[in-house]
């Protein structure tokens, strides 16, 4: 009914089961997510259709994807409106949550969106909460994979602003604010997920 408003990325379409399997792994059974960068809305339609104990908030830099992501959720009570957030900016229009999830922006824009979503995350993520990325990383004593190569190449091409980013780089960008990566899971397509939380929970 609504499919004609939904953006298809093939990507997402693969990529969704994986990384299900490991946000039901590793998240707790309820809680509130804010998802970053939602593109399309398949990875959160496909999460909160999942995880029925998650409330879902999806956003994105622009307006252009709301129409995709309400598509793609209609019927989902535990996702909400989606939100204009750009993360550079300090303002984030949402309060406090317990997971935040960002598929395949850091290599999609300035180095200085990594920043800026380590700053939110440290802002914004209750003391247990996860901060959980997605996408290529180039990684330290790993040859890059060739497809990987090459969509580097592509993106700085397109904006010598992008490009994949090195582990060891967002790691430091976390730890400046706070947040230690506590776990790495490899995923198909030379992709890598990555579970960060807080260096030391604050008192509650
Ligand atoms: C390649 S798409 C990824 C979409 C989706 N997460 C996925 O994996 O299919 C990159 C996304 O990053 C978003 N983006 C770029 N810069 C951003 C910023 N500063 N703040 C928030 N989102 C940003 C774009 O609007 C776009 O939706």
């Amino acid at each position: 009914m609504n499919a004609e408003r939904r953006q298809s990325s093939p990507a997402a379409e693969r990529n969704k089961a994986p990384i299900l399997a490991v946000l039901q792994r590793a998240l707790p059974p309820h809680g509130e997510a804010l998802e970053i960068a939602s593109g399309t809305g398949q990875h959160i339609a496909f999460f909160a259709a999942a995880m029925p104990g998650w409330t879902w908030q999806p956003s994105d830099l622009g307006r252009e994807s709301w129409e995709s992501i309400t598509a793609w959720s209609k019927g989902l009570a535990n996702v909400r409106a989606p939100v204009e957030l750009d993360v550079t900016r300090d303002d984030w229009p949402v309060d406090e949550v317990d997971a935040i999830f960002c598929a395949n922006m850091l290599h999609i824009a300035p180095w200085s969106a990594c920043a800026g979503l380590m700053r939110g995350a440290a802002r914004h993520l209750r003391p247990q909460g996860q901060l959980v990325t997605y996408g290529p990383y180039v990684m330290t004593d790993v040859p890059l994979a060739p497809s990987n190569a090459a969509f580097d190449a592509d993106l700085r091409s397109r904006n010598p602003a992008w490009g994949l980013r090195r582990l060891d780089d967002v790691v430091d960008a976390a730890a400046e604010c706070g947040l230690v990566l506590r776990e790495t899971v490899a995923m198909p397509a030379n992709n890598h997920l990555l579970l960060f939380s807080r260096a030391v929970a604050p008192p509650a």
